[in-house]
């Protein structure tokens, strides 16, 4: 029996992609042929997320699915990774009787020996979290591309208390400044055009008494022509020295995104957030002030234990005021063993669908509103390929991370940075015409001021 290919599927954030690639890298390693066919795999394996329940619901679905496969094939091994492992551990196991293997996200060295226990037959698991596991000396498998994620730190200590990712992911810890440094040089060498640097709180990060900033710093050194990105802020860390350094560096892009969670401070304070909406907006200033045309997003969670009415209007309120570029939009949902699970989950589920509802079209509207004020203005765009709804127009991204489509054109490849002159505009979407060439190191990426 051939057990050498691995299926990998995988949910959730941005993080969660970037440990699929390690996995990959892993098993690669270790004689594995990644197949992007389920059908032709010895092994599946899903990277799975519980940050909401309906997130976990939609993997539970997907198992179904292996069920039916797993009966045409009764050697293949199915495995569950990641946050939904962590959390569920052996219940899995035992509620979901094809599950073969569970791997929490800090014991992927191991799953070349676990996956070797259930080839034996008996169930492998590991999911045990770590303090100190980073996975610095791993290369992440990757295909070629223009846009690559790197994790820089794992874990998180804020303990919002809706939160269960300090309970699946464990205890925040850095990655070296130079292991992410050198994989920034793999990939420039690789033609990668743009690097997105992850952390669940990047702002934390520390290694050798280098903080983000000098790690942001060092990263857009690399290669002038490569976009950096990054990716979460939490809104107490974000320092006035990393503000600077995205405002010194034009190709850091000048992006923040910052999750409010609500607008009102009492719905902060119970969600354990550490800052008052007063600091919130200050911040929000201040970054303004310091990074001419720096654009925001958010994460907004809405129908939180007690949230009244009158909160909810503090959310819309901060909504207008910040006029965020884009924002994820979530309802609220207990999740076991975090601290708001204890408090009663009060506000009805069809009061939150339509408070939901009512912040979505809110940020609708405003980010209709502020791609109109783009109309006539020029954007340097990173081409990412031919747009997905018609091969006559291509498709790139601003550095306030803003989809662009223009008309195709031959001499524009894939990775080129061109000027677009923006003539239409809807919330999700700008349209413009090709103006330029441009060379991203005597360029600001975002020209949006
Ligand atoms: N319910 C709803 N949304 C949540 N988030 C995290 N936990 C929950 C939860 N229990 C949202 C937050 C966070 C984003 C990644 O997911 O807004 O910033
Ligand atoms: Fe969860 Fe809060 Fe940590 Fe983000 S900062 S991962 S919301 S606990």
């Amino acid at each position: 029996m051939n057990k050498n290919s691995v299926y990998i599927e995988t949910y959730g954030c941005q993080m969660n992609v970037a440990d699929s690639e390690l996995v990959m890298g892993i098993l690669k390693n270790y004689g594995y042929e990644i197949t992007s066919d389920a059908n032709k795999a010895n092994v599946v394996l899903l990277n799975t997320c519980s940050i909401r329940d309906n997130a976990e619901q939609r993997i539970y679905g997907r198992l179904g699915n292996f069920k039916t496969l797993k009966g045409q094939n009764p050697d293949l091994i199915v495995g569950v990774l990641g946050c939904m492992a962590e959390r569920l551990r052996k219940d899995l196991i035992e509620e979901k009787k094809i599950v073969d293997l569970v791997v929490g996200p800090d014991e992927y060295r191991r799953l070349p020996e676990l996956i070797d226990v259930a080839f034996n037959g008996e169930k492998g698991i590991g999911v045990k979290l770590s303090r100190t596991e980073t996975y610095d000396d791993i290369i992440p498998y990757r295909e070629d591309g223009l846009q690559a994620w790197i994790s820089v730190m794992r874990g998180c200590d804020k303990f919002c208390s809706f939160c269960v990712v300090p309970f699946t992911r464990g205890r925040e810890r850095s990655r070296a400044l130079n292991s992410v440094v050198n994989e920034i040089m793999l990939l420039s060498q690789r033609g990668f055009r743009e690097i997105t640097l992850l952390g669940q709180n990047v702002n934390s990060y520390l290694d050798n008494g280098n903080d983000f900033a000098d790690l942001l710093a060092a990263s857009a050194a690399v290669d002038r022509k490569m976009r950096i990105r990054f990716t979460t802020s939490h809104p107490q860390d974000l320092s006035d020295k990393l503000l600077y350094t995205i405002a010194e560096h034009q190709n850091i892009c000048n992006y923040i995104h910052l999750p409010v969670q609500s607008g009102s401070n009492r719905i902060l304070e119970l969600m354990n957030r550490t800052y008052s909406i007063e600091h919130y907006l200050g911040l929000i200033d201040k970054a303004r002030k310091i990074i001419p045309g720096v654009s925001f997003s958010t994460d907004i969670i809405s129908g939180f234990p007690t949230e009244s009415y009158e909160d909810h209007v503090m959310t819309l309120d901060v909504m207008r005021q910040v006029k965020y570029d884009g924002a994820y939009m979530f309802k609220y949902s207990p999740r076991e063993g975090t601290k708001s699970f204890k408090m009663d989950n009060d506000v009805p589920e069809d009061i939150k669908s339509k408070r939901l509802q009512e912040i979505i079209e809110l940020q609708r509207q405003i980010s209709f509103e502020v791609n109109q004020a783009i109309l006539n203005k020029e954007e340097i765009v990173l081409v990412e390929g031919l747009s997905r709804k018609s091969e006559q127009f291509l498709a790139g991204r601003t550095g306030t991370n803003k989809v662009v489509i223009f008309p195709f054109d031959e001499n524009i490849k894939e990775g080129s940075d061109v000027k677009v002159k923006i003539n239409r505009a809807t919330s999700a979407t700008l349209f413009g015409d090709f103006q330029e060439f441009v060379d991203p190191d005597n360029e600001t990426l975002a020209l949006t001021a």
